[in-house]
């Protein structure tokens, strides 16, 4: 029997090895992480992360082939093939501060496969991680292993969106599976496909030599951040000419050469691939003298910033310039619908914009955790002006306006006029979603700002800075 060990139970290791075991009874699955609290999660009733569907994934294998452990060395001394779905955040100091991915985890993890390892195993990356990690990994590897065991490393970088992880890892678009070449890379590819075999066809599964494969991750997530930000930059010249972006989207999504996805114009990017992975590739570039493809990636993340700025801009300008004192409801916070994540929302700093102006902030999300949200405004002498309310009526009375931040389901169904009447006027609300129906509110009585549509006339007068 086959064993597997994943290293790290987050966003990424937690539903990609419970939808292994679901689709491979026959092998046996261990998710080890060091934090006790994440581990005993995901052995109790309440899993630590949330996505649809994967509960029942997880109370289907729980117990048989699926098991959630602290005990990291057992499991890694067992296993034949390990997945590492640790944590590679951008570091926040020294070389590449602001830009390098920080691979302390990822070290740690290897050095302890390095330790505990007395037979052959292949070690698979899953977590994005810069171009050539392997083959630092590799050396760990190799000069911290006992005499004559050996390691093939391949690069299986995961292309799941939170909120749709279970669909997307249950029906990938592609499989990539990166290894060296010669025949002993070429077996332990082989025998990583096997398992994908059991469930994703033959013509979805790609191989391609490490680096590509380290590389497409980068390259895809660069990709798909770059069409937000493009989209996002067509919504500010909307605003001014009086274009409508939801028109614009429509007719791009026509060009098969375009497509229809990722042309929705948000508040901004948010996740915890898109910016890491960029700034990445802007640090790769830069490392090999690429100033001029470095500064092209860069700008995508400016734009970014940019977008959530003139967000905070326009609420303010609307409203007298002025937002000190006044009660404003954030609705949604997680950094996209469906999921409790929050890592780099763009609400964290559409949030400290408008804390900035001393607003009060009454901010509602239904599943981010107020522990979440208040580590993440983590400004002490701010605080005080946060409060997190558990519906969004309660949110929204009293409060001067309403910034949407999160697309939510519920809040498109809201019951807008009991809203309005409980509300301070003239009563405002910022779709940073585009999820509300503009003519709707209006009547109502709503002054609406939409991204990228044409201007209420309250707003039209208004000289952005
Ligand atoms: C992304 C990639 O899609 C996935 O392939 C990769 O493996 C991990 O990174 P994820 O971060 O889960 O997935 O979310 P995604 O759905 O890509 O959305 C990222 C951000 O872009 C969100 O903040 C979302 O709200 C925003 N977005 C997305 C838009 O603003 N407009 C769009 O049209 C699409
Ligand atoms: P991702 O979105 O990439 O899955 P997360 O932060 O959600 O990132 O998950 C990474 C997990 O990896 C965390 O739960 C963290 O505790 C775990 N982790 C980090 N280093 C190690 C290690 N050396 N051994 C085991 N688990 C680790």
């Amino acid at each position: 029997m086959v064993k597997i060990c994943g290293i790290g139970a987050g966003y990424v290791g937690g539903p990609t090895m419970a939808v292994i075991a679901l689709k491979c009874p026959s092998i046996e699955v261990a998710v080890v992480d060091i934090s006790h609290s994440r581990i005993s999660a995901w052995n109790s009733e309440k899993l630590p992360i949330y996505e649809p569907g994967l509960e029942e994934v997880v109370k289907q294998c729980r117990g048989k082939n699926l098991l959630f452990s602290t005990d990291v060395e057992k499991h890694i001394f067992e296993a034949d093939i390990i997945f590492v779905s640790v944590n590679t955040p951008t570091k926040s100091s020294g070389l590449g501060a602001g830009k390098a991915a920080d691979l302390t985890y990822w070290e740690s993890a290897a050095r302890m496969v390095a330790d505990m390892s007395k037979s052959d195993k292949i070690i698979v990356e899953k977590s994005t991680v810069p171009v050539r990690t392997a083959e630092a990994i590799e050396k760990i590897l190799t000069h911290n292993s006992s005499k004559g065991v050996k390691f093939q490393i391949l690069s299986n970088p995961e292309f799941l969106s939170e909120g749709t992880a279970i669909q997307d890892l249950i029906n990938p678009d592609r499989v990539l599976i990166g290894g060296r070449e010669g025949p002993e890379g070429h077996e332990a590819v082989l025998k990583l496909k096997g398992i994908y075999d059991h469930w994703v066809p033959e013509d979805k599964i790609i191989t391609t030599n490490l680096w590509s494969a380290e590389l497409s991750k980068l390259a895809d997530n660069a990709f798909l951040a770059q069409r937000i930000s493009s989209i996002n930059a067509m919504s500010a010249l909307c605003e001014v000419t009086g274009a409508e972006i939801s028109q614009l989207s429509d007719a791009l999504s026509k060009n098969t050469k375009i497509g229809p996805k990722f042309l929705n114009a948000s508040v901004g990017f948010g996740g915890s691939c898109f910016q890491k992975d960029i700034l990445n590739l802007v640090y790769i570039c830069e490392s090999n003298g690429l100033i001029e493809v470095a500064n092209y990636w860069k700008q995508v993340i400016k734009v970014n910033d940019y977008q959530k700025s003139r967000f905070v801009n326009r609420v303010v300008s609307s409203m007298f310039n002025t937002v000190s004192g006044k009660k404003i409801a954030v609705l949604g916070f997680a950094f996209k619908k469906d999921t409790s994540d929050t890592r780099k929302t763009p609400a964290i700093d559409v949030c400290k914009g408008l804390l900035g102006d001393n607003a009060c902030l009454s901010i509602y999300d239904p599943r981010v955790s107020k522990d979440q949200i208040h580590k993440d405004l983590s400004m002490d002498s701010e605080v005080k002006h946060v409060s997190i309310v558990s519906d969004a009526y309660e949110a929204t009375k009293d409060a001067h306006g309403i910034c949407i931040l999160t697309e939510w389901d519920e809040f498109k169904t809201l019951d807008y006029q009991r809203v309005f009447e409980n509300m301070q006027k003239p009563a405002f609300v910022f779709d940073g979603r585009n999820i509300l129906n503009v003519d709707k509110l209006t009547k109502i009585g709503f002054i609406v700002y939409s991204i990228g549509r044409p201007l209420h006339q309250w707003m039209n007068n208004i000289h952005q800075p």
